[in-house]
């Protein structure tokens, strides 16, 4: 049974995913930063939390927010120093928590060395780092659309009939990993990290690395501009990834023992047993089988409503294979999403009642359970007043699309409000003074519009508050008496014939633990074993002889054998 054959130090942890420019500024510049973070580890412990996620703190000109990485052996000066650096691993490690960092390898910054010397030097050693290419019949190589809008070929300077690749902004060139130079050089720095005491690493974008070096392109897709987004390509390719990824982790991740989570979007079913478990590529991979329906659409705009229903059966088909193959990291949010309350809850569910039952949802589901910052306060979307308040260049093409549909400002905007990937990097919350303690100065992004209320200090203060109740269910998904059911348990879906209704079990030798959240506006009563035990509600409820009574919008946690 895949993982299960071979015990890993991070079966049984619960991750959280810190986006360093939002989490906490200790130098009052606005920007969040790593002695940020060293301060608040603290709070992340006794949230119960093993495995840190930092998203990137390399040097960086921050086109992409610092997925665009310039220099990958140096902190990016606005995050702090190499000793900072050092100091939080330390900091880190005296209270048993794991840093991972990530892993930005499919493409680097047009502001890196190694590709600053390729544009001088376009058939130059350092270009065969990338894919300087030819065009063709006077145009560029193929008709794939970047992530971000527009071609993924950018003209060389100086040169007539020359191309560079990059699948997103034109800052970010993509790097060639046919080249076994150039993947000397990555592994070569995986390890001088790992060495570095570092945990290990969450991938990013990493299924696009496989290109057809015939650049073919492909048939145009929904958009009316004659070109196909390169996503297509890349899951066109994606078989042939692992031939690469596996010699990554061979040279690196295993003589470590590192976690790696891969950002691995549309692996078929072919392919899924490549990326888990004891031989697999990665450790673990994201659930992404939500998103998925998302990406099928040409813009923000054309997006379907989604709804609980939705994110239950997404994950339980992707929770099903999972099984037998070894583990995935459920999220339901991350720094490219809105938040997860604002998209799958009803209005009326928008609230802590809402969070609190999506959070157990979530948080028993087979895997590594990757908790994102503020997502333990219950946040919801922010606010955004104007199209100048945002930040994401996402938002700025996406606006364009929208406008380009024929919709006026206010609904671009609303439909900006629905999914700006913005949403999910607003600052984080640590009480009710200005700034909302995230910073002495004006923050770079908007701060939430609830932040007087909805803040860690607040809630650390009221047992009732949905950040109390996420202290709980860590607690209690690592509580010795249940902890290997819950990780090595085997996953079945209840009963989905009710639209609001989410249920499933976790069933080990020793035990069977149900998860049962009700989502409708009625109460609901179900019959268990007389011996059922109750081991965590999130609002009243009442087990009297094998009779549970679940209030609307809530969720309970019952061993029922
Ligand atoms: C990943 C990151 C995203 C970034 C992109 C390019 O999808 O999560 O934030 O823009 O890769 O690196």
């Amino acid at each position: 049974m895949g993982c299960n054959m071979r015990k890993c130090w991070w079966h049984g942890k619960i991750a959280y995913q810190i986006y360093p420019k939002s989490f906490a500024d200790s130098n009052g510049d606005g920007i969040g930063d790593l002695r940020g973070i060293i301060s608040k580890l603290d709070y992340l412990k006794d949230l119960g939390v093993d495995i840190l996620w930092l998203s990137p703190i390399f040097a960086s000109p921050f086109i992409d927010n610092g997925y665009d990485i310039a220099d990958y052996r140096n902190i990016a000066p606005v995050f702090g120093s190499m000793d900072d650096f050092d100091e939080l691993v330390e900091q880190a490690r005296k209270r048993g928590l794991k840093i991972i960092l990530d892993l930005v390898v499919n493409h680097c910054s047009s502001e890196n060395a190694m590709f600053k010397k390729a544009l001088k030097d376009p058939f130059g050693k350092e270009a065969s780092y990338f894919y300087f290419v030819k065009g063709k019949d006077g145009r560029a190589p193929d008709n794939l659309r970047s992530y971000f809008g527009g071609s993924v070929w950018e003209k060389v300077e100086g040169y007539d009939d020359l191309y560079y690749l990059h699948y997103f902004a034109r800052e970010q060139p993509d790097f060639n990993w046919n080249n076994k130079e150039l993947r000397e050089k990555v592994y070569e720095m995986v390890n001088w990290w790992l060495d570095k005491g570092v945990s290990g690493f969450r991938i990013d974008a990493i299924m696009n690395i496989v290109k057809d070096t015939s650049f073919p392109g492909l048939p145009p897709d929904n958009n009316n501009d004659g070109m196909c987004a390169a996503n297509k390509m890349t899951a066109k390719l994606s078989f042939k990834a692992k031939e690469y990824l596996k010699e990554l982790r061979d040279r690196t991740f295993l003589g470590h023992d590192a976690f790696t989570v891969g950002e691995a979007f549309g692996l078929n079913d072919s392919i899924l047993p490549d990326y888990l478990g004891d031989d697999g590529c990665f450790g673990s991979i994201f659930d992404f089988t939500a998103r998925e329906v998302f990406e099928k659409e040409p813009g923000y705009y054309a997006y379907p409503e989604v709804d609980i229903a939705f994110y239950r059966d997404s994950n339980f088909s992707m929770q099903e294979k999972a099984n037998t193959l070894g583990f995935v990291a459920p999220i339901i949010e991350n720094h490219d999403e809105p938040r997860a309350i604002s998209l799958y809850l009803k209005p009326s569910q928008q609230n802590k009642h809402g969070a609190k039952a999506l959070a157990t949802a979530f948080m028993f589901l087979r895997g590594i359970p990757f908790i994102y910052e503020g997502q333990e306060l219950g946040m919801t979307n922010t606010r955004f007043d104007s199209i100048d308040e945002f930040n994401d260049l996402s938002a700025f093409e996406e606006y364009r699309k929208c406008k380009e549909h024929g919709l006026g400002d206010e609904e671009a905007l609303k439909v900006l409000n629905l999914h700006s990937r913005d949403h999910g990097r607003t600052p984080m919350l640590w009480d009710n003074s200005v700034n909302a303690g995230f910073s002495q100065a004006k923050p770079w992004l908007k701060i939430h519009q609830d932040y007087e209320t909805l803040n860690v200090k607040a809630e650390l203060a009221d047992p009732d508050s949905t950040l109390n109740y996420y202290r709980k269910l860590t607690r209690l998904r690592k509580d010795p008496r249940y902890v290997e059911c819950f990780t090595y348990g085997v996953f079945r879906a209840g009963d989905t014939s009710d639209r609001e209704i989410v249920c499933y079990n976790r069933h080990s030798d020793a035990m069977d633990i149900m998860i049962f959240v009700n989502f409708s506006d009625s109460e609901r009563k179900i019959q268990l074993p007389e011996d059922a035990q109750l081991l965590i509600s999130s609002e009243k409820a009442e087990l009297i002889t094998g009779t549970l009574t679940v209030q609307p919008c809530s969720a309970v946690v019952v061993r029922i054998r």
